[in-house]
């Protein structure tokens, strides 16, 4: 379905900007029904939510920026190269000190889907540098369009002050960010794509899509299963306690 969606659109030759935005409309519509998405438009995050994102996050943001800088000269990352702007690195290494301490790189946990994510990041990179245009605009232009307001939830949900533990959702260097996504699809439009490359990066925003779904997915069944552990640890501890008292 997803493959007959692309062909038509090939068909109107239209921008990518507007070509990758109709592929991605139905996992767009996904994305935002995931558990994690519907608990952030209920306003109700919570703190092991919010943490466990930020490492996903910045294993996906470290692979990203990376394969960004080392083909920052390559004739389709040079228009969409926006580190200044749009690099969020930096702020999430400070967002995770902030929750987890100094040494939080020996505590963070990525979970598997994050792990496939951040390989199939690496392997573009290296083989297709000419598909990282699909990631960077996944992940940056939908940051861009929700983060304010994802932001503040964060913020109302977790009693956070202002700014703690949030920078992720701050992009100091872009004043406004509608203007910033209009002169972000028009550098899109820019690159020069033979008609196999333009189907291959309609195709991978398809699947960075998905790599986030899953990452979405993976980290709700994980704290499920914390949950449950801690759920089932209960008995046994108040069966020792209850026995030693004996
Ligand atoms: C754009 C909502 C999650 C990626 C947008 C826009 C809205 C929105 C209102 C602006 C549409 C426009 O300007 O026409 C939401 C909500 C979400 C969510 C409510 C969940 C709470 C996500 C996720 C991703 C994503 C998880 C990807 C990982 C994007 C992208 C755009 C976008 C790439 C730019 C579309 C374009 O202009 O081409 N989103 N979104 N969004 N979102 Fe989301």
């Amino acid at each position: 379905m997803e493959t007959q969606k692309i062909i038509s659109v090939e068909l109107t030759d239209s921008d990518l900007s507007e070509q990758i935005k109709v592929v991605t409309k139905d996992c767009h519509v996904r994305a935002e029904n995931t558990e994690l998405m519907l608990a952030y438009q209920r306003g109700d995050i919570t703190m092991e939510q919010y943490k466990l994102l930020l490492c996903s996050l910045h294993e996906i943001y470290q692979a990203l920026e990376e394969a960004l800088d080392s083909n920052s000269n390559h004739s389709c990352v040079a228009p969409i190269y926006f580190p200044l702007e749009l690099a969020r690195l930096e702020s999430l290494e400070k967002d995770l000190e902030h929750f987890y301490g100094h040494n939080w790189r020996e505590k963070i946990v990525v979970p598997a889907a994050t792990k496939r994510y951040v390989h199939r990041l690496r392997q573009i990179g290296k083989d297709n540098p000419e598909y990282l245009v699909a990631h960077a605009y996944t992940r940056y232009l939908g940051d861009l369009s929700g983060g304010t307001v994802l932001g503040r939830i964060t913020q109302k949900s977790l009693g956070l002050k202002s700014g703690e533990g949030l920078l992720f959702f701050s992009f100091p260097g872009v004043s406004s960010p509608n203007r910033f996504k209009q002169l972000y699809r028009s550098r899109m439009n820019s690159i020069e794509l033979n008609h196999e490359d333009r189907k291959g990066v309609l195709d991978e925003a398809v699947r960075a899509f998905e790599l986030n779904i899953q990452v979405f997915d993976d980290l709700q069944k994980m704290l499920s299963e914390m949950k449950s552990e801690t759920k089932s640890d209960m008995p046994s501890k108040m069966e020792r306690e209850s026995t030693s008292e004996k």
